[in-house]
């Protein structure tokens, strides 16, 4: 039986992000979780806090409190950590989409690498008092990628212990960044735990990823680019399957370990906008074929990586996680949710949630 850790004041950062969001309502939606949650992000293009307006409008200043700070900025983090009183961190916030990270890596290194290194030394500072002795009920907890691990060929399933071999400036910072925080766990103790999961799906994700591109593009009768063959694959995962596994984690997740959080769920690119294009026709009460004659194949990401593809036995056997949803429903859902969220989507393109932000925030 695993000892059950419980926090009082969780920083959640990038929280304003697509899975940060998720997780953040997911965690309100928890019976047993009775603490409060800080988000702290940057709100770059990625940080949309409409993705929130429920959980603000319910909890805020109460149970929810939002910080507008950068991790790259320390005084500021170490402010936020006395202020809260932080005894469990659960950090999001990084620069996730491989393409704008071939077209501009820098921001990568920047946020990926040095804002998760300034996090964790203000996070060993708060763990330890004046005194030096330490805080007992304390956890730093990493979200990463199976890109670490680099690309696949036909067989085989990443494990926990697959070599690093990151292909993308993307990954090479998050690789960076894992190697960081687990030696805070073996230098310091400080006490850490890293999850590594598969592409996640579901409401609220930025339109730059595959399946929202698809979608809204279907939608507006736009060309469906699917890079080179279309031949490449994923393992997907519904966003909520990936917080739950994130909660299960962080309650009861050994220290200094790493988790495989993955979907069991092998998918090529072509066969997913093709379901795609069959769930919207569906939809919209449309021939299939009307949608599927706007793939385009265009020309390659460079260095795309082929395969990725998770073995999650040890969190399902250690932590007694599971996915919940087959990828019928939750692609279904997710459809479902952007149709029905047509205006969030539109502020997007139109850039209106930035502003939208400024007149709901008092924006520092
Ligand atoms: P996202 O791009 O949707 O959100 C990132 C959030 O981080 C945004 O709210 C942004 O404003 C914030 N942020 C960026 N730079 C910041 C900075 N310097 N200071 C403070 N906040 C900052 O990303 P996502 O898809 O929700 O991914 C979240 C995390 O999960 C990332 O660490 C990513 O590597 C990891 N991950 C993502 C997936 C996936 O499929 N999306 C899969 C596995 C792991
Ligand atoms: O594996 C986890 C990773 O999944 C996360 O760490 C990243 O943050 C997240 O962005 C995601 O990375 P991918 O590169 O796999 O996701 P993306 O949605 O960008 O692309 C999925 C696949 O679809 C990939 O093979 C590239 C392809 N693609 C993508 C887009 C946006 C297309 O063919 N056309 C497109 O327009």
């Amino acid at each position: 039986m695993n000892t059950v850790r419980s926090f009082s004041n969780i920083l959640v950062t990038g929280g304003a992000g697509f899975i940060g969001s998720n997780f953040i309502r997911y965690m309100f939606a928890q019976p047993d979780f009775k603490g409060t949650i800080i988000n702290l992000d940057k709100l770059t293009y990625a940080g949309n806090l409409e993705s929130l307006k429920d959980i603000s409008e319910q909890y805020e200043g109460n149970k929810y409190f939002f910080e507008k700070t950068d991790i790259r900025d320390k005084a500021a983090l170490d402010i936020c950590f006395t202020k809260y009183k932080i005894d469990c961190v659960v950090h999001f916030a990084a620069e996730s989409h491989v393409d704008r990270s071939i077209t501009g890596p820098s921001e990568f290194i920047d946020t990926n690498i040095i804002g998760t290194f300034n996090l964790l030394e203000i996070a060993r500072k708060h763990w330890l008092n004046k005194e030096g002795n330490i805080d007992q009920s304390y956890l730093f907890h990493h979200v990463s990628t199976d890109e670490v691990y680099g690309s696949l060929g036909d067989s085989g399933l990443f494990l926990e212990t697959t070599p690093y071999d990151p292909r993308s400036p993307y990954s090479a910072s998050k690789a960076s960044s894992d190697h960081i925080v687990s030696t805070y766990y073996h230098t310091y103790g400080l006490p850490v735990t890293i999850s590594n999961c598969s592409n996640n799906y579901g409401a609220y994700q930025f339109p730059e990823k595959l399946i929202p591109v698809m979608i809204l593009n279907i939608l507006e009768q736009k060309a469906l680019p699917v890079y080179g063959n279309g031949e490449n694959i994923r393992d997907w995962l519904f966003v909520d399957d990936h917080c739950s596994g994130i909660w299960a984690t962080i309650s009861k997740g050994k220290l200094g370990e790493t988790y495989n959080i993955g979907g069991d769920n092998e998918w090529t690119n072509i066969k997913l906008v093709n379901r795609l294009c069959e769930i919207l026709a569906d939809r919209k009460n449309r021939d299939k074929d009307d949608y599927k004659k706007l793939i385009t194949y265009i020309k390659d990401r460079p260095g795309h990586d082929l395969r990725y593809a998770i073995n999650c036995e040890k969190i399902k056997k250690e932590l007694g996680w599971k996915q919940s949803l087959t990828f019928s429903l939750g692609l279904e859902t997710t459809v479902d949710w952007y149709l029905d969220n047509l205006e969030w989507v539109k502020h997007i393109q139109s850039g209106e949630y930035q502003k939208w932000m400024n007149q709901n925030y008092n924006m520092r």
